[in-house]
């Protein structure tokens, strides 16, 4: 199992990403948020981009944002490893051919309201289908629980449709509940992680 870390929920994102650093998280997952797609709004590109100085590890970017395509050119010049949008974003398939275009792996959210079959005409573009397991929005929420009946139906699917894209699981991921998503490629996890005193001891949890 890969682990994916969120750093949304950190109160000193700098010192969070010195230490998961140090740590084996496969990923370090970036979380943007426009205001208008979700409530929440996350720090300007600007801005976060002189925090990424602090970590050396792959991002694995979500974006939560309507209209992606002026920011997929911005995070696409990070080390990126995936680049995700929303399935209920504007314009999807458009977008992932941009993504696309920068030779990174592209990613498709899916929000726990939205039914899995609104992913099939986008299959040949993706490479990661990230399932939320919480509403988008903000961290620390609980995991919803028939997101385990979800990633089953998604990972049929994919074998239906000839679909290599894995499968990561975003949103109150901790170790209990990280049983539900056996069948899972990448695990996202933010808080819990985070509210550990040690977070490589959390990590290993998580695999
Ligand atoms: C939710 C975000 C998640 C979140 C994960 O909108 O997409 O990535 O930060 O954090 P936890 O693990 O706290 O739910
Ligand atoms: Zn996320």
């Amino acid at each position: 199992m890969q682990i994916s870390t969120s750093f949304l929920n950190s109160t000193n994102p700098a010192k969070d990403l010195k230490i998961l650093n140090e740590t084996d998280t496969d990923f370090i997952h970036v979380d943007v948020m426009d205001g208008i797609f979700v409530d929440g709004r996350t720090m300007p590109f600007k801005e976060l981009r002189k925090i990424y100085k602090y970590t050396s590890k792959r991002l694995d970017v979500h974006l939560m944002v309507d209209n992606p395509k002026k920011l997929i050119p911005k995070y696409a010049s990070l080390n990126v490893e995936y680049l995700t949008i929303h399935v209920e974003s504007e314009n999807v398939e458009e977008n992932l051919k941009l993504i696309k275009q920068y030779a990174i792996k592209a990613g498709l959210a899916i929000s726990p309201e939205t039914k899995v079959k609104e992913i099939v005409p986008y299959l040949p573009l993706v490479d990661m289908i990230l399932v939320m397991s919480v509403e988008p929005g903000k961290g620390g929420q609980a995991f919803i629980s028939k997101t385990k009946s979800k990633i089953k139906e998604i990972k049929k699917l994919l074998k239906e449709y000839k679909s290599k894209a894995v499968i990561s699981v975003d949103g109150g991921v901790n170790d209990q509940t990280k049983n539900e998503c056996n069948e899972a490629d990448i695990l996202v996890s933010g808080s819990y992680i985070l509210s550990g005193e040690n977070y490589q001891e959390r990590i290993n949890n998580l695999r």
